[in-house]
């Protein structure tokens, strides 16, 4: 199967999974949508009331928002691949349960290993715990990190952003140094610690290395 075919079994799969309770509230599950060799995943939370309803990641306010981060860096939405850890929603918007994270994370795993993305842009504190665990997204907020071979780039989620509007302007500006992060994305050497080394960053979390 190539990347586009294992996509599209992936959401078949989603669409009529049962693996965890967030099955029966659903109305739509929501697998995520973009092409099949985008450079850039952007990986939220959890469906929300409007992407419950049509199926889709990101229609909402927040996604309304995302849509215009991307269009400030030159990104159409059709070039970028979009979802979120959890595929369907969890009732009133609460927080995704660890076990039910663990139950969707499969797919998730799947749509990364398919597409392989230069870059992983995570929104949300649920979707940078995947990668980085024990970081505080006050520190490391726009700073890529290479974790096991994949650069990941944690980013505020838009929705927190709607809601403080001091942290509009730290998403902007994270969103701003993408393009070169992109870039910069083909030429980084999997070797992490020759990075670390040498440009050895002050703040760097223990189990991180920040370049
Ligand atoms: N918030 C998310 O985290 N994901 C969506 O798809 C919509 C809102
Ligand atoms: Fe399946 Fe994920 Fe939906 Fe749970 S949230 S039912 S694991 S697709």
């Amino acid at each position: 199967m190539n990347a586009e075919q294992i996509l599209a079994q992936v959401a078949e799969e989603v669409r009529s999974c049962q693996r965890c309770p967030l099955h029966r509230a659903r109305r739509k599950a929501v697998p995520g949508e973009g092409p099949a060799d985008a450079e850039i995943m952007f990986i939220g939370e959890a469906p929300g009331f409007h992407e419950n309803v049509q199926g889709r990641p990101f229609v909402g306010a927040a996604g309304q928002f995302l849509d215009e981060l991307l269009h400030s860096i030159g990104l159409r939405r059709e070039e970028v691949y979009i979802t979120n850890v959890v595929k369907c929603r969890p009732p009133g918007n609460r927080d995704p349960e660890p076990e039910e994270l663990a139950a969707c994370e499969p797919y998730l795993d799947r749509q990364i290993k398919a597409i392989r993305p230069k870059v992983i842009v995570t929104l949300g504190r649920f979707s940078m715990a995947k990668f980085i665990r024990n970081a505080k997204i006050s520190q490391i907020h726009g700073k890529p990190v290479k974790v096991r071979g994949q650069l990941v780039v944690p980013m505020y989620h838009p929705a927190a952003a709607l809601h403080q509007p001091s942290l509009r302007r730290v998403v902007e500006a994270d969103f701003a140094r993408l393009p070169d992060i992109i870039r910069q994305a083909a030429e980084i050497p999997e070797s992490v610690e020759e990075i670390a080394e040498e440009k050895p960053s002050k703040d760097k979390p223990q189990q991180l290395s920040l370049f």
